[in-house]
């Protein structure tokens, strides 16, 4: 299955090469297709994982819809090296955006300089990032030298290949999304005021008529090379964001302002060999990713992954894909696309005043908490709702109470006197009460499941299966009621109820993993469970190994540890 994420680097670098040498679009047509052959197929990998998150606009706070994206990359990371990735063999980028309009605007609101504003910003996402245990492996700021070399050449090589052409622009332009809309993109509201006012259909910001001389990209030409790359229906998950890609990519294509004149925006990188113009900010923003890789080298390139949210997509599935093409580069292997956090069931912006700050939520649920609200609340295909009451209760009723409850239960000194994960008898489990076969059936094939659910980024299915089992898990400890146990001449019972429990923590706590890494490794500590013996492979060292070999010996618990403490409302 994780094949299916690392695709053959070998084939990808034939293909690539073909990509550089071949210019007419025929040709490029035939190694589009290729690569996608290549991708679709399982083939071996050199063992390298690259996944990106969009980098972010540093105009205002990060809030919990970036630290969203973050999570379900860094998430997806933790899943890969469960599964024997190496460290070393990771590239995991994010960062932010710090060019263009918006940026500028926002600095001079401040009453900054723009570079000291940025400096500022990127450092808070940052901050961020390291808090929460975000794993990234580089971090790229677009005011960074590094990245304008990046964008320079990736620029001149748009034009020496013949993609770009000076033009006469007349357009919408939405400074708040930095994007050029069309006639249909825009429609008339009316404010409280009464006054008019022309938005973004899809945003609601506010927009501006703009007659410019612009440098334009040839997007238009680049419709066929779209619909191959989108011919393989795994390119975009979930399917919905597929299908919207293709409609747009169907629909007529315009070409792309790939410029704005440097009166007009001066906080950004100069067109190479005309300083009038300055790059257009997304498309220096999208170069990031190149940068991450070490552009102008490509070795490391495609991504295996690249994360964004839907406000997003047209930039990634449509602009994104045609430039690389254009370059003779290969597109993303694929983008995980996911939908947004609303607060309180209204949508999170900052003149509403409803902003969910990331770190107010660490300091109240910790770094683990929060990870476990997002990624248990957040569905990739449909938006998710924050609500304080509910994320209290969410940490309380299923990491306090159903978890750490199983947990202390099962290690506490007046059951477990010798402090040990006990021995199995395997004749208990004849004779083992329904909700204990129940709880069998469930943890034998939990490790697929779960397994299938963070493949797909469903990271909040992995989870409702984990909990599902902790649940069963408590069912079955109250049916044997162990205290009663404990009297009995013969502690054979009495440890296989407890074994048979303290497996489940077990194996719940190898799956949270990538979830919750420090709570997680927490519960392993506590049980005793040696650092390597907590890799994907291990989930089936139990029940799914036709001897329950593993169970029918017992070790020593680790140190007792209260795992969550409840929240107060
Ligand atoms: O668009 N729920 O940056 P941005 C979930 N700089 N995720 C959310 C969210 C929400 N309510 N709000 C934002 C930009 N996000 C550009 C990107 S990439 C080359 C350039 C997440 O600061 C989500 O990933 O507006 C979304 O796509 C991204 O933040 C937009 O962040
Ligand atoms: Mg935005």
């Amino acid at each position: 299955m994780i094949r299916q994420i690392m695709f053959s680097r070998m084939t990808a670098q034939t293909a690539r090469f073909s990509f550089v040498k071949c210019g007419s679009r025929n040709k490029r047509k035939m190694i589009v297709t290729q690569c996608i052959r290549s991708i679709s197929s399982e083939t071996s990998s050199d063992g390298h994982f690259f996944i990106t998150t969009p980098i972010f606009y540093v105009n205002a706070e990060p809030h919990i819809g970036h630290l969203y994206s973050a999570l379900l990359a860094d998430a997806a990371c933790r899943f890969q090296q469960l599964h024997g990735l190496p460290v070393n063999s990771l590239l995991f980028s994010t960062g932010t955006d710090e060019h263009g309009l918006k940026i500028e605007q926002a600095a001079v609101a401040n009453g900054s300089d723009p570079l000291q504003f940025c400096n500022k910003v990127s450092h808070k996402f940052r901050y961020l990032f390291d808090l929460a245990n975000i794993s990234y492996t580089q971090y790229v700021r677009t005011v960074e030298e590094r990245h304008k070399c990046a964008v320079k050449h990736f620029f001149s090589k748009l034009m020496d290949r013949g993609h770009i052409y000076l033009g006469d622009y007349s357009g919408w332009y939405c400074v708040s999304d930095e994007t050029f809309l069309t006639e249909a993109q825009v429609h008339e509201i009316t404010l409280p005021s009464s006054e008019k006012r022309l938005v973004s259909a899809e945003s609601g910001h506010p927009v501006e008529w703009n007659t410019e001389n612009n440098y334009m990209f040839k997007l238009s030409q680049f419709q066929s090379d779209l619909q191959y790359w989108l011919k393989d229906d795994k390119r975009v998950q979930p399917k919905r964001f597929h299908q919207q890609l293709q409609r747009w990519v169907n629909e007529d294509l315009q070409d792309l302002s790939v410029s704005r004149p440097s009166y007009r925006v001066s906080w950004g990188i100069p067109v190479p060999g005309d300083t009038l113009h300055t790059i257009y900010v997304w498309v220096d923003a999208l170069i990031n990713y190149l940068t991450a890789a070490g552009y102008p080298n490509t070795e490391l390139w495609p991504p295996d992954v690249q994360v964004l949210g839907k406000d997003i997509l047209r930039f990634h599935g449509v602009y994104w894909p045609a430039l690389l093409i254009g370059i003779g580069l290969e597109p993303p292997r694929s983008l995980l696309c996911h939908s947004h956090w609303t607060v309180e069931g209204e949508k999170m912006s900052k003149s509403l005043g409803n902003v969910v700050c990331p770190q107010d939520c660490i300091k109240r649920y910790s770094a683990d908490g929060l990870r476990y609200l997002l990624l248990r609340g957040g569905t990739p295909h449909s938006d998710s709702n924050w609500s304080e009451a509910h994320a209290v209760h969410i940490l309380n009723v299923e990491l306090a109470d159903a978890l750490g409850n199983l947990l202390s239960r099962c290690t506490a000194p007046s059951l477990n006197p010798n402090q040990l994960m006990p021995p199995l008898d395997q004749q208990y489990l004849k004779k083992m009460p329904l909700a204990g076969q129940k709880l069998v059936e469930q943890l034998v094939e939990l490790p697929c499941i779960i397994e299938k659910h963070y493949h797909d980024f469903n990271f909040y299915h992995g989870i409702e299966v984990a909990m599902a089992a902790v649940r069963q898990a408590n069912a079955f400890v109250q049916e044997e009621k162990p205290w009663e146990l404990k009297n009995l001449p013969d502690s054979n019972h009495l440890d296989s109820v407890l074994r048979v429990a303290l497996e489940t923590v077990r194996m719940v706590g190898i799956a949270l993993q990538p979830v919750v890494p420090t709570l997680a490794s927490q519960l392993l500590d506590s049980l005793g469970v040696p650092v390597h013996h907590r890799a994907w492979v291990n989930l089936k060292d139990g029940f799914s190994n036709a001897q329950y070999d593993n169970l029918s010996s017992s070790f020593n618990l680790g140190p007792r540890k209260k795992l969550f403490t409840k929240i107060k409302l």
